[in-house]
């Protein structure tokens, strides 16, 4: 919203389309937007005519395309309402319904647009409220759950208006509120309140930004009776950088209300009723904003040609920042050691724990895999691993003794959240390993680690699996005792921990390598990865990227499984990458090498710089070299030439990079 400044006509589309923009990486496959159509004055007031809807399959680009087209293609009187205020944008992913422009959001009560909706998240119970619509004469146009949402309110304005009463806009949201179960991040607009909007939030994430005028007190509170200068609602503070730091991270069961520029905030309380949950009477609630530590040019593409291709070749800063602080080299007085700040309160009950279990999902599982050895070995605590949803359709055992990890770059991820819903019902300790500050799992652990690798755009996560290897490490020195027989293991460690940024560069220089060995590999149908010990996690994340972005099947196993199975699948044409780097497992990994030669294996293999003659059977194995680190940081080291490997794929078998084929980047929906 734009309310005290002169903006150059079209100013509010500029914003929309550019806050789509910055969410395209999440991989999504359709968007719309809506606009007033006209300012809003006290001549026109309530009979202002009914907001404007654009909606189209495809990229962000197709979007704009079509909106200008039609533009062009209409009367002067739609070119002048484009100095409106208020505006509501939306990518979609496709839950409910195929990509379609009638599936797209905004959703609306109907064909002249009176309530608009955008929604991100999934509800539960729309097929109760569809039937009562369908029985009250509604028409439903799309496939998705969220077009109940603007039905309802629809058929609460009429009913509340019925008899001269006039209703206001929070009053009908809130009635909506109150029929909604599931996850929701909503944005209400309505030709009934002009220059309005509404926003609440439960389960899904939602920010608001505020740009605040010259005569700013600089308190940090935000109360309704300041008048910011522009108001960003978003799902992801990506969208807001541009515009402001300062957000308030909007709360579950909180509904924001911006009307005439200014702002207010009603909470409620969820009550148990004899009926299931009943919302309380929503109180009026003052909240503190909080600044964003996030530079546009991180969300910047820089010389790169690719977010993901950027990200692999920044990891020696991402994981610099990550241990940023947190480590101590030692000194005279003083051994070596590590701080973690996050935790700092709860570290006695961590070690207490009879058990941990590390949660998450794709490449965060991967990364709490590769750091489960050092976990184990440092505290003497067994490690469970759980995919969050297999946690949840098991409903598996979790114990109050219990330390329970959770891992996940955006902290929204659906699976992973119901998870920690699930262990802090069962009174576990939690712990969150997240990139983004203020995440959902962020807020809801007991206590955690902040990786801080930057904003990660790639759909493919590159750098934050390598700094959530080097956090969990550190979280494994953390609870480890600090006892005089295993110092010089935790001192080799902190030591690697120190080297690990150049190391990483100097692995970085196979850039050209790997990408000669995609050319080699580009047609293939299939790739295996064998790894074990600390590279069972590298073999499994490397066939992870392999298969999300270059679209080529691969299957990461463990190597002592070969002999029970994936040995059948052998042969001169298969290629397989074996990862035998030193440490305990080497000569295992050996023996692999020589029983997959024996049956003719088109082998490629991963060893320390040095190891070619211990581990190359024949002439035709291809080598790749990397440099030696400490065995539980080694995985950090071999996932970059995999990396690089699934990214030159790529763009040789010519995907897209960043946004793959049916993959978001944050999945926010069960
Ligand atoms: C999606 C993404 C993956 C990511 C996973 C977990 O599937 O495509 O790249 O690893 O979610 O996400 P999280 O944000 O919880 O780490």
């Amino acid at each position: 919203l734009n309310y005290n400044v002169q903006r150059e006509r079209g100013y509010i589309l500029q914003v929309l389309f550019n806050g789509l923009r910055r969410l395209e990486y999440r991989g999504y496959d359709s968007s719309g937007i809506a606009i007033d159509d006209s300012l809003p004055s006290p001549i026109n007031g309530c009979s202002a005519p009914p907001p404007l809807v654009f909606r189209q399959t495809g990229n962000i680009e197709s979007l704009v395309k079509s909106v200008y087209q039609e533009i062009e293609a209409t009367d002067l009187n739609l070119k002048e309402s484009l100095d409106v205020h208020a505006g509501i944008a939306h990518t979609r992913w496709a839950t409910h319904g195929e990509p379609a422009p009638r599936n797209s959001h905004p959703q609306r009560s109907g064909p002249d647009n009176e309530f608009l909706v955008v929604h991100n998240g999934i509800l539960t119970n729309y097929q109760v409220w569809k039937q009562m619509l369908l029985r009250h004469g509604f028409t439903f146009e799309s496939d998705t759950d969220t077009e109940v949402i603007p039905k309802l309110a629809k058929y609460i304005f009429d009913q509340s208006n019925q008899g001269g009463q006039t209703v206001t806009f929070s009053e009908v949201v809130i009635e909506i509120l109150r029929h909604l179960e599931g996850a929701y991040a909503l944005i209400f607009k309505s030709k009934h309140y002009p220059n309005e909007l509404i926003a609440c939030k439960r389960g899904s994430p939602l920010v608001l930004g505020v740009k605040e005028s010259a005569e700013d007190d600089g308190s940090g509170f935000f109360s309704s009776n300041k008048s910011p200068k522009e108001l960003f609602f978003s799902s992801d503070a990506n969208a807001l950088v541009e515009h402001t730091k300062r957000v308030l991270v909007i709360e579950d069961d909180e509904l924001v209300h911006i009307k005439d520029g200014c702002v207010s905030i009603l909470k409620f309380n969820r009550n148990r009723g004899n009926n299931g949950e009943v919302l309380s009477r929503p109180a009026s609630v003052q909240r503190a904003l909080s600044i964003l530590e996030m530079e546009v040019e991180q969300i910047n593409k820089g010389s790169f040609e690719h977010y993901m291709q950027k990200e692999i070749h920044e990891q020696p800063e991402s994981l610099t920042t990550t241990m940023r602080g947190r480590l101590i080299r030692g000194g005279s007085s003083k051994g070596k050691n590590v701080l973690l700040g996050g935790l700092k309160d709860h570290l006695m009950s961590i070690r207490r724990s009879r058990r941990f279990l590390f949660i998450g999902c794709g490449t965060s599982y991967n990364a709490a895999l590769a750091a489960r050895p050092i976990l184990e070995e440092l505290s003497g605590i067994p490690v469970t691993m759980e995919i969050a949803s297999d946690l949840l359709d098991r409903r598996g055992p979790v114990y109050r003794e219990d330390t329970a990890v959770f891992v996940s770059q955006s902290g929204e991820t659906a699976d992973t959240l119901n998870a920690l819903e699930y262990a802090l019902d069962n009174g576990a300790l939690c712990v969150g390993i997240t990139n983004a500050v203020g995440s959902a799992i962020a807020r809801k652990t007991h206590c955690g680690v902040h990786i801080n690798a930057g904003c990660e755009i790639g759909v493919a996560s590159t750098k934050a699996y390598t700094s959530q290897i080097v956090a969990m490490a550190m979280l494994a020195l953390a609870i480890g005792g600090d006892t005089i027989s295993n110092q010089a293991r935790r001192d080799a460690i902190i030591d690697g921990l120190f080297d690990l940024p150049n190391k990483v560069r100097e692995v970085l220089k196979l850039d050209q390598e790997m990408k000669d060995l995609a050319e080699q590999l580009v047609a293939e149908q299939s790739l295996l990865m064998f790894g074990r010990g600390y590279n069972y996690a590298t073999a499994l994340e490397g066939a992870l990227k392999v298969k999300e972005v270059a679209l080529m099947h691969t299957e990461g196993m463990l190597a002592g499984e070969m002999k029970h199975g994936p040995l059948a699948l052998v042969d001169e044409n298969l290629p397989i990458v074996v990862i035998a780097t030193r440490d305990s497992c080497f000569s295992k990994q050996q023996s692999v090498i020589q029983q997959l030669h024996a049956r003719k294996g088109r082998l490629i293999v991963m060893c320390n710089r040095g190891d070619a003659a211990s581990v190359c059977p024949g002439e035709a194995t291809r080598l790749i070299e990397v440099p030696q680190v400490e065995d539980c940081l080694q995985p950090v080291i071999n996932i970059v030439p995999l990396q690089l490997l699934a990214y030159h794929l790529t763009v040789l078998r010519g995907y897209n990079v960043d946004q793959p084929r049916n993959l978001a980047k944050s999945v926010t929906t069960e």
